[in-house]
């Protein structure tokens, strides 16, 4: 009996999706708004262009996009679907969660839906979570999906963030996997929380509610001290994916993939280096999306998955960090 536990509570991914805005911001339109140029964003990021979504799109818009084309590719309807979880920093409303408007525009009336706040983490979080609510039989099924519009909470002023961020959502269906399916290997997560002044968003909470006094001072935007972030997401992100890679078994020559958050390509290769992974087998796409936060990974899994970056039975690795300060990687048999 115990030999045929861990198949029977496998926990796999059935389906991904994902959605960007179609409104393209590239380095030269930033440039004649800021003091930056194309070639400073490009060589010390990575990134060509971001997306932005319209005035009146909201993050449950997105995110709602990006579950439809996760549930098709799962072949899951939505009265179906028993959880979803919502990762985002930019809620359509403090309250009530991103996830239940997506529940509604899903039509997934059977769904319990919450929102978790792990920044660019969040995504990760999810699917850790998701993963052990559907392993102890709570749930049949979940859809994890990390959407966000950083563009509503960028100040457009500030040339050190202004260049990083954009908008989008993606999205992963979770079920119980059948014998000889594919799964969810291993799981980390990690909090610090003696570096929340690295990353944050100082305004719009209990600590600096929004007041007429204070509305005009970039409060409610992301502020980040970029070079201290840099030196943590390259360790704790070599960290988190070593392990997961050594609970899963694997080894270096045995990951198909590599997908890391996308924040800045020199990370990026920083991380690839340190887990001795050759830079093919490390799937990129901030140059087209720049960092969406917790959207970034779930994206970058939806375009890796389409484009055929791995196949059934493959290893990946999934790695992330973000504010908090956070992060987590996932070790998957595709
Ligand atoms: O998603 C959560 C995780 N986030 C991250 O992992 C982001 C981590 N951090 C980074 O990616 C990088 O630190 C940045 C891309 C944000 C900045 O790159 P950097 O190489 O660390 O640059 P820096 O902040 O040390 O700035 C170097 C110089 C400074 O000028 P001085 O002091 O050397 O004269 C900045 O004022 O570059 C200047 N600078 C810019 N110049 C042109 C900062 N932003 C810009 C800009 N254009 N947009």
């Amino acid at each position: 009996m115990s030999q045929l536990t861990p198949s029977i509570l496998s926990v796999c991914i059935a389906g991904t999706g994902s959605y960007v805005p179609e409104r393209i911001l590239t380095n030269a339109e930033l440039a004649q708004r800021v003091d930056t140029s194309e070639e400073w964003i490009l060589s010390r990021t990575g990134i060509r262009e971001r997306r932005i979504a319209a005035a009146e799109e909201t993050t449950s818009q997105m995110g709602t996009h990006a579950a439809r084309r996760a549930l098709d590719n799962a072949g899951l309807s939505a009265d179906e679907l028993e959880l979803i979880i919502v990762a985002t920093i930019t809620p359509d409303t403090p309250t009530p969660a991103t996830a239940c408007y997506i529940q509604h525009n899903l039509g997934a009336s059977r769904a319990v839906a919450f929102d978790i706040s792990a920044a660019c983490s969040g995504f990760l979080y999810a699917m850790k979570l998701a993963k052990r609510l559907i392993a102890s039989g709570a749930f049949k099924n979940a859809i994890i999906i990390g959407a966000e519009k950083l563009s509503a909470v960028t100040n457009w002023e500030d040339r050190s963030t202004c260049v990083l961020f954009g908008d989008g959502a993606g999205a992963a269906v979770l079920r119980l996997a059948a014998p000889g399916e594919g799964s969810i290997l291993a799981t980390e997560m990690g909090t610090d929380g003696n570096l929340t002044h690295l990353l944050k968003i100082p305004g719009g909470g209990t600590a600096c509610p929004i007041t007429a006094a204070n509305v005009n001072d970039q409060l409610f935007t992301l502020n980040m001290l970029g070079k201290e972030v840099f030196k943590h997401a390259v360790n704790r992100m070599k960290e988190a994916a070593e392990k997961v890679i050594e609970r899963a078994g694997l080894t270096a020559e045995s990951i198909a993939c590599v997908i890391p958050h996308q924040a800045n390509l020199r990370i990026i290769d920083a991380i690839a280096d340190r887990l001795a992974v050759p830079n093919e087998r490390v799937f990129v796409n901030l140059d087209k999306y720049g960092n969406t936060s917790a959207a970034a990974i779930a994206i970058a899994l939806d375009e890796a998955n389409r484009s055929g970056a791995f196949k059934r039975g493959d290893n990946i690795v999934l790695v992330v960090f973000g504010a908090g300060l956070t992060w987590a990687a996932a070790a998957i048999r595709w």
